[in-house]
């Protein structure tokens, strides 16, 4: 059974999955509720705590999903509620959670709240959404997905008024001065509750209420009712949570935690680029002074940190040349860029190379934060950039060597997506049978950290420093301490050894022990290999 305390989210590990993408039970090609069910013991077995579900509503699936028709069912492709409830009373059997996404901005225009909106001017639907007799209001709001959207508003040739958007014209943004809409999304995130789930990860939460004047995002009014939504959970659904998608600077960030009483977790978007420009870099400090620049929060909170998920690598969080330089680098073809963004999966971004995805993680795991796990990445799983928009990095998870990798008995013909069959990635090599055979898999080495994680609360829960001044610029070395114990996770992001002196970190009588190798280092000065890593745990010797 799931463990209670109320805190269980700060030191846990989320796994983010398509369910769709997963394992299709009945082969029809597409993954489903059920399928998904029949394998929970493969995320069990990874040290998983908590599975985030993307969108499993009704959907025309123009943006897989995050275009809702109908908010209080589930997509007929994958599953019934009935279906639904089954996956949560097993997950919680197994000792994990799971939450879903709720998409909070916007609905699609299938959703019979805007036929209705459209139908007519009168219907109390209409005031759901965002309408405007010009398109020249909020001209300082930004176009988010840039390649194929040219304003925030859309015609309706129906109303002979435009409606605000801010993501696909078919996706036209709810109205949340609409007192209406605050408490559908209420009932809404009622309805999921009930059946037992554990919060919620909340999409596009900065966009809800727009301003003249303003960027239209983190507005004050906006934190408001996300504070309404927390207040519900609190009264309540105590020991649930919200996750935040706020793709933001630290300083807009931050707010989203508010006083402890908005998001108990929020993704942290500007840290991650900065890693993969340290990694090519060979240079920590884009790292360290992200860190530095992001303000602590409180004690009820925790950051959500994430290498990869469904999305392209966004670079929206960083300067205009650090994005022509990560372009460079991790995207040289031009189909491999999407938006402000990269639309590939870990392994490939990091040319296949084992130690660097394993090192990625281990630095994942040793930083503040709740670590996700986005499916296939726990195997090294490829992508597709010949696919549309982000689906090339949505592909059938690949199970074994088998027909369409174990993931579906269809016709290959009929899969919702190809598997991945090009020759570095194929899944007749990256499949998860054969990496639980082998000891020195990917999957048993991020099983392995995260075990050790669990073992070493402090690695989760501790306070963190970042050790300055080491000998070379691309060590990381991470300090965490709590009055118990103290650990050092050191990390070499270059293609050169790296000595580290740990002498004058640590008092008189002190060991260290090696979490990686279970043996005691006796040498107090240790020697990293081209992008190895440790984690060094120090103990008195009495
Ligand atoms: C963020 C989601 O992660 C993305 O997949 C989606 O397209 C947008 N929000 C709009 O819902
Ligand atoms: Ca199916």
């Amino acid at each position: 059974m799931k463990k209670e305390s109320p805190l269980w989210y700060k030191n846990a590990v989320f796994y983010e999955v398509s369910t769709r993408a997963y394992y299709d039970s009945n082969g029809d090609g597409i993954g489903d509720l059920n399928g998904l069910t029949q394998k929970l013991d493969h995320i069990q077995h990874l040290g998983v705590d908590c599975i985030w579900l993307l969108p499993i509503f009704p959907s025309p699936l123009v943006d897989d999903g995050y275009d809702i028709a109908d908010y209080y069912d589930v997509h007929p492709d994958l599953g019934t509620i009935d279906d639904f409830k089954e996956l949560v009373k097993e997950t919680h059997k197994r000792g994990m959670r799971i939450i879903a996404d709720l998409v909070v901005n916007h609905t699609s225009d299938q959703c019979e709240w805007f036929k209705k909106a459209e139908a007519d001017v009168h219907s109390p639907y209409h005031d759901y959404y965002v309408w405007s007799d010009t398109d020249q209001r909020y001209t300082d709001a930004r176009i988010i997905f840039v390649d194929t959207e040219t304003s925030n508003w859309a015609w309706s040739e129906k109303t002979q008024q435009f409606y605000w958007h801010r993501f696909y014209s078919c996706q036209p943004d709810l109205n949340y001065d609409n007192p209406a809409v605050r408490e559908e999304m209420k009932n809404i995130m009622r309805f999921w509750l009930d059946m037992g789930i554990d919060g919620f990860r909340a999409d596009a939460v900065p966009y809800l209420i727009e301003r003249e004047g303003t960027t239209c995002e983190n507005l004050p009014e906006t934190h408001a009712y996300l504070k309404e939504m927390r207040k519900l959970i609190d009264e309540e659904y105590p020991g649930r949570i919200l996750l935040a998608e706020a793709n933001q600077w630290p300083q807009d960030l931050r707010p989203y935690f508010a006083d402890g009483d908005e998001f108990h977790m929020a993704f942290q978007f500007p840290l991650m680029p900065r890693i993969f420009k340290a990694l090519a870099k060979q240079d920590v400090s884009p790292i360290i002074e992200i860190l530095k620049m992001t303000p602590s929060i409180p004690d009820n909170c925790q950051w959500c940190t994430f290498l990869r998920n469904h999305d392209e690598l966004t670079l929206e969080m960083v300067t205009e040349k650090d994005r022509q330089f990560m372009w460079q680098v991790y995207a040289p073809v031009n189909r491999m860029r999407l938006n402000l963004g990269i639309r590939r999966r870990l392994a490939p971004l990091l040319d296949g190379d084992a130690k660097k995805i394993e090192l990625l993680y281990a630095l994942l795991f040793s930083l503040p934060g709740t670590p996700i796990i986005y499916y296939g990445d726990e195997i090294g799983m490829g992508d597709n950039i010949y696919l549309e928009d982000r689906d090339g990095v949505r592909t059938p998870m690949q199970w074994n060597n088998g027909k369409n990798a174990g993931f579906s008995d269809a016709m290959e013909e009929t899969l919702y997506l190809p598997v991945i069959k090009s020759d570095q990635f194929s899944y007749l090599h990256i499949n998860v049978a054969e990496q639980m055979q082998d000891d020195s898999s990917l999957f048993n080495h991020i099983r392995k950290l995260l075990a050790i994680r669990k073992s070493n609360p402090v690695l989760a829960e501790g306070d963190y420093e970042v050790i300055p001044h080491t000998s070379d610029p691309a060590l990381l070395v991470i300090k965490r301490s709590d009055p118990h114990e103290t650990i050092f996770a050191l990390h070499n992001l270059s293609n050169q050894t790296i000595a580290f002196d740990l002498q004058s970190h640590l008092g008189h009588e002190e060991i260290i022990y090696n979490l990686l190798e279970e043996l005691p280092l006796n040498e107090k000065c240790c020697q990293l290999r081209p992008y190895a890593y440790t984690w060094l745990k120090i103990a008195n010797s009495d």
